[in-house]
């Protein structure tokens, strides 16, 4: 039998420093598992677009596709921002996530109980929060025409589109019931119908989707109040379901409650294939952060979660994805970290790499 195969797209600024280290945890699961993988490395963002001159080959898109799962680190960086906007490195990750119709995006947010503290919310408000966002993440205003920047009379207008069918809706609506199923049976839709027909039908479609689950709570909130109610009680939610934009802005403030948004993972899921896996790519929600790129300071850690995600979603290996995230809390709770889980006073943070090996130490313990 062949072993699944694992695409990976370290791609710009910490994204080759972090999937370093992701790299040796792939090695430990395959001589201390048996899980075997075949890996192999490809080109995105900005380093792509160095190297010929587009942020995703068609080989690479290709490559995509055919792979088990993708990796990915992350894309960007000031170097490419005088690029012109069809070429810049984050193109290339969108041009992943449409053309594999990777419409279902999990992006958890859990509290590891030894970062409580170091919230910026308080502890309590923290203490072992487990929420899962699932954004639509192949839709929505980031796709939709018309677009582009026109002339208009004497001065130039910009243009987005809110563009979702009902059955953009209705498919990553029934992901986040299924998953709500798995959890806790809660579900609350974030969108603004009061002002978006958009969300009107978006509210309509997934109160259909609900009446399948009616073990499933389903509740629905204004995004800009849940965005409040977020930071108010956040242990309130348990799976949310938004749009593409929202849920973008929604993870990055989510990432706060964990206390760094070097902690949080993804995984964008399309539908299950005739092999009954779902096209899969597992990235960070954290960007390239060219502030502190090269400097072996980048924490490693949403980048080795994505990994367990991979292990969890895509191979059925949940309880070596469970080994892995109990090795990082292990970790976290003999107070090992990266300097963007410390304040300025708290001593000296790890390297990326020395981070990496911590948790490989503490995947040996577990043995
Ligand atoms: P960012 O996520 O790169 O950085 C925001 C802040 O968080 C920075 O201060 C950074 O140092 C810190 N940070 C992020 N990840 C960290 C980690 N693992 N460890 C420690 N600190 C970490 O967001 P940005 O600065 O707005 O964007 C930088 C570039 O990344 C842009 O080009 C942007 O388009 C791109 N971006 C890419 C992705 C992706 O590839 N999925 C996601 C977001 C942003
Ligand atoms: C994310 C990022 C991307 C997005 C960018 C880099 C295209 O912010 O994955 O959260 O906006 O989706
Ligand atoms: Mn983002």
């Amino acid at each position: 039998m062949t072993n699944p195969s694992l695409l990976i797209l370290p791609g710009d600024g910490i994204g080759p420093e972090v999937m370093a280290e992701v790299r040796k945890i792939i090695d430990w699961f395959g001589t201390k598992r048996g899980l075997a993988f075949d890996v192999s490395e490809d080109l995105v963002g900005g380093v792509a677009y160095d190297a010929h001159g587009t942020p995703l080959h068609d080989d690479t898109m290709a490559r995509a596709h055919a792979a088990d799962a993708v990796l990915l680190g992350a894309v960007g960086g000031p170097k490419y921002d005088a690029l012109d906007f069809s070429v810049k490195p984050e193109r290339g990750l969108l041009r992943l996530r449409k053309e594999m119709d990777l419409f279902s995006n999990l992006r958890p947010a859990q509290c590891f109980d030894a970062l409580a503290d170091f919230s910026s919310l308080k502890k309590d408000v923290v203490a072992g929060l487990d929420i899962m966002i699932v954004r639509e993440l192949t839709s929505g205003v980031y796709f939709g025409e018309p677009r582009g920047i026109f002339e208009e009379g004497n001065e130039r207008v910009g243009i987005n589109t809110q563009r979702y069918t009902e059955s953009e809706i209705a498919r990553v609506a029934k992901s986040a019931f299924e998953l709500a199923m798995r959890r806790g049976k809660k579900l609350c839709s974030m969108e603004k119908a009061n002002v978006m027909e958009s969300g009107i039908l978006w509210r309509e479609v997934v109160t259909e989707i609900g009446r399948e689950y009616p073990e499933v709570e389903l509740s629905h909130m204004y995004a800009d109040a849940g965005a409040m109610q977020l930071t108010r009680w956040p242990k309130q939610f348990d799976v949310i379901v938004t749009d593409n934009l929202f849920g973008d802005l929604l993870s990055d403030l989510a990432a706060m409650l964990t206390g760094s948004l070097g902690m949080l993972p993804s995984a964008s899921l399309g539908a299950p294939m005739a092999n009954g896996r779902p096209k899969a790519l597992y990235e960070p929600v954290h960007g390239s952060a060219p502030d502190i790129a090269g400097q072996g300071k980048a924490n490693p850690i949403a980048c080795i979660l994505s990994f367990a995600m991979a292990l969890r979603y895509s191979f059925d290996h949940g309880q070596e994805a469970a080994r892995l995230e109990a090795a990082i809390e292990r970790v976290l709770a003999d107070g090992v970290r990266t300097a963007d889980l410390m304040g300025p006073d708290d001593g000296t943070p790890v390297s990326t790499s020395e981070m990496g090996d911590a948790i490989l130490a503490a995947l040996d313990a577990s043995l």
